[in-house]
């Protein structure tokens, strides 16, 4: 079978390296792709908006599963598309896409089946906005309602700070029509988890718990980007949590869409807040989480291609009853970005060291923003590498990960040097101080 993934990420160069090494698939293409993905597959010179384009390279080269990154495409309905000619796609349609691409439908969503999440209001006019900001007692997150690149959330700690927001999304218009209506809810205080399932019409098979880091600096300190770091599992949702997040979120969020007529099939992504009450479902993606896919694929031994294949044919129980097959080493992901990112960067620096990095036992360097030009591989993006490792315990994945680190440079390269500590720390307890003896 031959396969199309479609994005040009380091998510997207994850599954074009898992799905290669299916002894199913004869061949992946990856549309527009990067330096990474042209390795590992072959690149095709197709953006992810652009369906018509999509779909005829689709039918001439007789492409048998076809896999979204990106949650663009998806907004736009690209699964629609594919499946009215005929083809085969894994993703969710435009419909069911909308529990990503619009907050006030997923908060609806959510409190309609009475899942876990902060309370809120929604607005389409900034004065009832204000009103209510300046009654609440207690600090706020506002979020434009559509995508808005991951930046439509803005997490206040004051009232001025929420108004500035609400002038920020819907005054000043930001983010454009994605911020014509407003969410506006309690800010929660915990540490953060995605859990992510394949869904097909009833059947959902969670994948291992993992934690992202969105903050562009050491001790989760700067801007919001899209992901720095992860590490797979997270030795905080222990197994308990996990099946109380498996009945009180995942299965009713899937049957709640299956009531309302937007039946999903593709990567549930629930990005939750684990507060002192329980876990929270502070937004949910319809994708695989970037870079969550990294270590997360790194662990997977099933045949992804068949998974992916049995999810698109609403057959994915067969899987459900197996479960999966992952490699016990934790993996863990550390990505290198353009000094700048999230705001400007620049781009087109040569990046050097990426052979000597990729010889390393259990290592692999996935490509997000690089590009080949006349031989060299050069950045060209805000993140440019996911470097990976698996470990015998975190503490090693997170040392062969940054033993990789190590070896690579390019110009203004940057990266948080504490990813996975947070888990580290829980999984190997310190001693206890005098403080904690005397409290007890
Ligand atoms: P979202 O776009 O809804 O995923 O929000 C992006 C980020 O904003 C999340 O990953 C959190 O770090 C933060 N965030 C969103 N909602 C809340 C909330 N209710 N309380 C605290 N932080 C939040
Ligand atoms: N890493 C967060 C996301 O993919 O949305």
């Amino acid at each position: 079978m031959k396969v199309l993934v479609i994005g040009k990420g380091g998510r997207e160069h994850a599954l074009v390296w898992k799905l290669a090494q299916s002894p199913r698939v004869e061949r992946v293409f990856c549309a527009p792709g990067n330096a990474g993905t042209a390795e590992d597959g072959v690149n095709v010179d197709i953006e992810p908006t652009e369906f018509d384009k999509l779909v005829r390279f689709a039918v001439r080269e007789g492409i048998g599963l076809t896999v979204v990154g990106p949650e663009e495409p998806l907004a736009l309905g690209i699964v629609d598309f594919f499946q009215k000619h005929g083809l085969r796609i894994f993703g969710p349609t435009k419909a069911a896409a909308e529990l990503e691409s619009s907050k006030v439908f997923a908060k609806e969503l959510m409190h309609w089946a009475d899942i876990p999440t902060a309370d809120f209001r929604v607005f389409d006019h900034p004065d009832p906005a204000r009103r209510y900001i300046e009654t609440r007692d207690y600090p706020l997150v506002v979020k434009a309602d559509g995508l808005a690149g991951g930046k439509g959330a803005i997490v206040c700690s004051t009232t001025e700070e929420a108004l500035a927001a609400v002038e920020h999304i819907m005054v000043r218009e930001a983010f454009g029509p994605a911020g014509r209506r407003v969410v506006i809810e309690k800010r929660l205080e915990g540490q953060e988890v995605s859990i992510l399932a394949f869904v097909s019409g009833r059947a959902i098979v969670p994948l291992p718990p993992t934690q992202d880091h969105k903050a562009a600096f050491d001790g989760d300190q700067g801007p919001n980007t899209g992901g720095m770091g992860a590490y797979c599992p997270a030795p905080i949702v222990t197994p308990d949590l996990m099946r109380e997040i498996e009945t009180t979120i995942l299965v009713p969020t899937v049957h709640a869409l299956k009531r309302w007529r937007r039946t999903f099939c593709g990567v549930l992504y629930a990005g939750l807040m684990l507060t002192n009450q329980g876990p929270r479902v502070l937004e949910f993606n319809v994708r695989f989480g970037d870079p969550e896919c990294q270590p997360l694929l790194m662990r997977l031994k099933t045949d992804l291609a068949e998974l992916l294949t049995a999810a698109a044919d609403e057959t994915l129980e067969s899987f459900a009853e197996d479960r999966l097959d992952w490699d016990p080493r934790p993996a863990l992901c550390v990505v290198l970005a353009s000094k700048g990112y999230p705001g400007a960067y620049q781009k087109g620096r040569a990046i050097l060291g990426l052979d000597v990095a990729a010889r390393l036992p259990d290592v692999k360097v996935f490509h997000a923003g690089t590009r080949r030009v006349e031989g060299r591989i050069v950045t060209d993006g805000g993140r440019v590498l996911g470097v990976t490792a698996l470990g015998n315990d975190l503490a090693d994945a997170k040392k062969r990960a940054y033993e990789a680190v190590s070896r690579i440079e390019f110009g203004g390269m940057f990266f948080r040097r504490d990813i996975g500590d947070k888990a580290i720390a829980l999984s190997a307890p310190a001693p206890p101080t005098p403080q904690d003896r005397s409290s007890t």
